[in-house]
């Protein structure tokens, strides 16, 4: 079958599927890189996000869209270290097996495309599967694992990106078609780097990326004391006044309810169950111990958890980003824990979208 590649204008704006759309973070990375993009659907089978079941799409439906490029976040269940690892086949991942196969059989297949998902997804079956397909559609790829650290954030998330380029289109950089790298040197503009730092693909290189990051104050939304981070040498005495506090507003959220700042304090009771066994990873310790190094137990840190807001901000998303009121917590956690760092995808994009000189 004669495929067609679809023209434009330079003036004319990209046109762009978005698959397993969620909270729309990589309509947000688009804006954020300043690509000429108009996102022409939106598909997610969650009615809280958005409507539209991706396994039933058919080629004349992606044909009817002339699009140009397809971004795609898969579910990344089938491919978690926590998880049962069932790959591809697990029936979370058929919607995205089904898309691969639609591919071929498009009339107008799409120029670029983009993929998101967990660090695991590379060596499954899944992506063997992706990379064969790609390349019998003749496409070109460039692969990446980065994490929000790499580009000031304060967060360590590495994920893994898939970038593909129909021929006769090229990357920038095409020293590194066919390559997985950890580093993000190919996204800033010098089409003449042949060789990446290998520092920066290590992860005992973290702790010095840390200090180049945005403090974390920076990410936070409360600025009453309570609920600040301590980060100075003139850090209160946590065992007496500070855990009184913690208690006290504990009991201030058995009375009265989940309220404003309260809510997000983790419960003593809780702190008590999960002993010094738990990591911190989504909770904040707002209360450094008094020496550096020096170690103090889960309750002298007075934990709470970050905000929705919070985990908006170091996903990067914008300020005007919000939910609808009729969204739980419990939703919005999920939903953003779903989501990207639109501070790594929208480099990446605008590597992607960008024509080699
Ligand atoms: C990893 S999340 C993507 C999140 C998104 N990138 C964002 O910024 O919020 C995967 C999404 O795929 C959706 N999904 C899963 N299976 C689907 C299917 N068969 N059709 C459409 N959407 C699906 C889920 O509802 C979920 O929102």
């Amino acid at each position: 079958m004669e495929k067609k590649n679809l023209s434009k204008n330079d003036d004319e704006p990209w046109r762009v599927l978005e698959f397993y759309s969620g909270i729309g973070g990589m309509r947000y990375s688009l804006t954020k890189a300043g690509v000429n993009a108009q996102v022409v659907e939106a598909f997610d089978i969650n009615d809280t996000a958005n409507d539209g079941n991706i396994q039933s799409l058919t080629a004349d439906d992606l044909d009817s869209y002339n699009s140009h490029a397809w971004l795609l976040s898969p579910p990344c269940q089938p491919y978690t270290r926590q998880g049962l690892q069932k790959q591809s086949s697990d029936a979370r991942a058929f919607s995205f097996l089904k898309i691969l196969e639609l591919i071929q059989h498009t009339m107008q297949p799409p120029l670029m495309l983009f993929v998101e998902n967990v660090v695991g997804f590379e060596t499954s079956d899944t992506h063997t599967k992706m990379i064969e397909m790609l390349a019998k559609s003749d496409y070109v790829t460039q692969e990446f694992i980065l994490s929000p650290l790499q580009f000031g954030v304060p967060y360590s998330r590495p994920r893994y990106f898939c970038l593909a380029k129909r021929k006769p289109l090229s990357f920038g950089c095409q020293v590194f078609d066919n390559q997985l790298l950890q580093s993000p040197t190919p996204l800033f503009g010098d089409n003449n780097v042949t060789e990446i730092d290998k520092h920066d693909q290590q992860e005992e290189n973290w702790d010095k990326l840390l200090q180049s990051c945005d403090p974390i104050e920076r990410f936070l939304e409360f600025n009453n004391p309570f609920f600040q981070v301590n980060t100075g040498t003139d850090v209160p005495e946590t065992t007496g006044a500070a855990l009184d506090d913690f208690r006290a507003s504990e009991k201030i959220v058995e009375e009265n309810g989940a309220d404003s700042l309260d809510q997000y304090l983790v419960p003593f009771s809780l702190i008590e169950r999960w002993g010094s066994a738990m990591g911190t990873g989504s909770l904040l310790a707002t209360i450094q111990p008094k020496n550096r190094g020096k170690s103090s137990s889960l309750n002298e840190q007075g934990l709470r958890y970050f905000t929705p807001r919070e985990v908006a901000n170091f996903h990067s998303f914008p300020e005007d980003f919000e939910f609808p009121q009729s969204i739980s917590l419990r939703q919005r956690y999920a939903l953003l824990g779903n989501s990207l760092s639109i501070a790594v995808v929208a480099p990446i994009l605008k590597y992607l979208f960008a024509q080699p000189s």
